[in-house]
């Protein structure tokens, strides 16, 4: 059904419309054009063109389509171009002319823009309380395995002791980052399209900050040329997204590796694994593995909506329309991802003692060359004096925890009056550096977490 023919009959080539409609995709912009609507009809009352009472039963039908549209009336499309084309109808078949005088001044460009940011505010706000929740989660994880001490790697290798808290408060202050993304995309969109009109600002001499206002924004868009040529609020989001889903991927890997029996450093609750149609042992991380997995999905609508508006001329082109799908994708899988990683997280079962099983005595070495250079030996000269002493012991099927007063006396004469005590609780208890691994650091940390949860 076409809205407004002007010079062209768009429904008559059924492929241009399917082409050109948005609708099944924008349909879920409703209750954020119904608000649009509603304000811009109140800016037209101020204006005089409508009356009081033409204004109120523009609101009243606007609250009768929200109510069609959230008993799923509209869940079979009707056949209307896009989510505006399809309110102005229903508001223009219920009212008349009072209906149809909906669009004046106005522009599907302003209006669109104003849905979206409309519409991303409050995602964006749903998001963040999600990865808040998840910051939550980790923060009280990291407070039970304070003292659970865990093999840190770099290169997948072993490096040095730390604990469990310690590696998963690194995830909650990635996450806080995250969210003042996310908050800092939200306060950026946070001016209101509407008057923009298709391209110079609107005819009628509409108040914008008042429609601004009524909508929830602080202030109305300075430019309207640049209110409906430009996406980067979807761009941006849609980054956001995708830098959240990348840190989530990284620890989905490394939940992955720790629940093979290999390693076993942490079991999945069965709600959150799968089976094998063939194996019947298997115990599958999918959950983490489909975590690890839409990191790519988010990444891919980054690149969508950036392409979308390389090279286009400025002001509008129908290329922006493509922006909803991935916007919409982009936001989606990151609400769903970050909820199932929060949940399974916190049925998971970590098992300390797997943990402490596989730390390995040349993981103290540094704590040796440590206390050479302590006593004032340059330490590239400790680093290597160790290394030779590690491949000793190793040829002696020794260890460093294995190593013995005289032979500290023979290798270390530096450190022969006090010896040296290598113990894992000792690295980690060592390190009571600001970030560092130690339980007095990992308090300070968990501190400046809960400061950050409380702002
Ligand atoms: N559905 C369209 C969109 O999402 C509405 C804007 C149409 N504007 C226009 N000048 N044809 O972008």
């Amino acid at each position: 059904m076409t809205l407004y023919r002007g010079r062209i009959d768009a429904g008559a080539n059924a492929l241009m419309d399917a082409l050109n409609k948005s609708l099944p995709v924008d349909i879920r912009l409703l209750p954020f054009d119904v608000q649009t609507n509603r304000a811009w009809s109140t800016a037209l009352q101020n204006i005089g063109v409508f009356t009081a009472e033409e204004c109120a039963a523009v609101h009243r039908e606007l609250d009768a389509i929200l109510a069609r549209y959230e008993a799923g009336e509209f869940d079979a499309l009707p056949d209307d171009e896009d989510v505006h084309t399809l309110v102005e109808r229903l508001l223009t078949e219920a009212l008349g002319d009072t209906g149809a005088r909906i669009h004046t001044g106005r522009s599907r460009n302003d209006q669109v823009a104003c849905d979206l940011y409309l519409y991303l505010r409050s995602e964006l706000s749903v998001l963040k309380g999600h990865v808040q929740h998840l910051v939550r989660i980790l923060r009280s994880l990291a407070q039970t395995h304070i003292d659970t001490l865990m093999a840190g790697t770099t290169h997948v290798q072993p490096a040095q002791p730390i604990t469990l808290g310690h590696y998963l408060l690194s995830l909650a202050f990635v996450l806080t980052r995250d969210c003042d993304r996310i908050a800092d995309c939200h306060r950026r969109a946070d001016r209101c399209p509407l008057g923009a009109g298709a391209i110079a600002g609107s005819g009628f001499p509409v108040d914008r900050i008042a429609i601004a206002r009524a909508l929830g924004f602080s202030r109305p868009t300075e430019n309207s040329v640049d209110t409906i040529s430009h996406r980067d609020a979807a761009q941006e989001a849609a980054f956001a997204a995708a830098t959240l889903l990348t840190h989530l991927s990284r620890y989905a890997e490394d939940f992955i590796t720790w629940s093979n029996p290999a390693f076993g450093y942490v079991r999945w609750d069965a709600s959150w694994s799968t089976g094998s149609s063939m194996m019947p042992q298997k115990r599958n991380p999918d959950a983490m593995e489909l975590v690890r997995a839409k990191a790519s999905r988010a990444m891919g609508n980054v690149v969508t909506l950036l392409a979308m508006t390389k090279g286009v001329p400025l002001t509008y082109a129908k290329d922006l329309q493509e922006d909803k799908a991935a916007l919409f994708d982009a936001l989606d899988t990151a609400v769903l991802t970050v909820q199932v990683f929060a949940e399974a997280l916190s049925s998971a079962a970590f098992v300390p003692e797997r943990m402490r099983a596989v730390l390995t005595a040349d993981m103290l070495a540094t704590e040796l060359a440590d206390a050479l250079a302590l006593k004032g030996v340059p330490f590239r000269t400790a680093h290597e004096r160790c290394a030779r002493f590690v491949t000793l012991l190793e040829e002696e099927q020794r260890d460093l925890l294995g190593t013995t007063e005289a032979d500290v006396a023979r290798f270390f004469p530096e450190l022969a009056d006090e010896g040296v005590v290598l113990s894992y609780d000792g690295a980690v208890a060592r390190r009571q550096i600001f970030g560092g691994t130690s339980a007095t650091s990992i308090k300070e940390q968990l501190r400046l977490l809960d400061a950050w949860l409380a702002q």
